[in-house]
């Protein structure tokens, strides 16, 4: 049965979506993991870092993404077919050969709206959060890891996305503004997991965009790994990079090396995807 992991935060542009592609490429290529990804952000970054975006509008025209399966939700129609949505291969590494994708869609941003809606007027079992989980059950034997990317928010999509999964990471740049809501999310977790009867774990903080050089950044990290609410700061950080900024390009790469770069990039992200599973082997039953 695969771990289902979920990564979070509530403020953009910590680099979120680049560790959850990160870790997918990494638990493939180096150590043979089959992967899912599914990407929740109706920004569809994920999505296209992993499949072209000519290939995303194909597939979002025949309502093969994560839209469908949400507006089933609301409007109580059938059209999502899990097989049909499934993109199977997908990364443009050539080394990278056990990753899968659920699609996300820009028409999530109208679904997320009716969604609240349902969840308000408490018209849904469970609060609506049940739909991602139900609709992945099916699969979940034939992944050793699925990883979810939530949008920057506490809306339905992410409650989905929470509700789905076994335990989450919450991406932060080591700075004030990016650190603040933390708590908030911890909090919104173990609310979710009362709701749903079960603990959705909290696996660890992955510092990311870290700069060495900077004080801020070294005195905020410092500060996340003595703080005694935050459960465990993941030991590899991941430093900001050039090729790393770039890895968001979907353009074919041979290897990993080549795609995060050589100097050092490569072991931060390995040494990253480790603690992950590690973590994840200890703390999810
Ligand atoms: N370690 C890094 N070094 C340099 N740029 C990065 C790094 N991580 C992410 N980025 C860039 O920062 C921006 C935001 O990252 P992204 O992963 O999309 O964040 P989020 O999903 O949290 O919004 C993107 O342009 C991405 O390429
Ligand atoms: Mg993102």
């Amino acid at each position: 049965m695969a771990k289902v992991i979920a990564t979070i935060s509530l403020k953009g542009g910590v680099g979120k979506t680049t560790v959850t592609a990160g870790l997918a490429e990494y638990m493939s290529a180096e150590f043979g993991q089959r992967v899912l990804l599914i990407d929740l952000d109706s920004q569809i970054n994920l999505t296209t870092m992993m499949i072209s975006e000519e290939r995303w509008l194909e597939l979002n025209t025949n309502g093969r993404t994560l839209a469908t399966l949400f507006s089933d939700a609301v409007k109580g129609t059938r059209y999502f077919r899990l097989d049909e949505a499934v993109e199977r291969g997908v990364s443009p590494v050539k080394k990278v050969n056990s990753v899968d994708l659920l699609a996300s869609s820009l028409d999530l941003i109208e679904v997320q709206e009716d969604l609240s809606a349902l969840r308000v007027e408490g018209r849904v079992p469970n609060g609506g959060t049940g739909f991602l989980r139900e609709a992945i059950e099916p699969v979940l034997d034939f992944y050793d890891y699925v990883l979810i990317d939530c949008p920057p928010n506490i809306g339905p999509i992410t409650l989905n996305g929470l509700a789905a999964a076994d335990a989450y990471i919450i991406p932060t740049i080591p700075d004030v503004l990016s650190t603040y809501g933390i708590p908030q999310i911890q909090t919104r977790v173990r609310k979710i997991g009362h709701e749903i009867g079960r603990t959705i774990v909290e696996l660890g903080v992955v510092i990311t965009k870290y700069k060495a050089n900077s004080a801020v950044h070294r005195s905020t990290a410092m500060r996340l790994r003595r703080d005694p609410t935050i459960q465990h700061v993941l030991p590899s950080y991941i430093n900001e990079a050039n090729s790393v900024a770039a890895a968001a390009e979907f353009t074919s790469y041979g290897t990993l090396r080549v795609k995060y770069g050589n100097q050092g990039q490569f072991d931060q992200f390995r040494g990253l995807t480790m603690d992950v599973m590690t973590e994840a082997q200890e703390k999810i039953r």
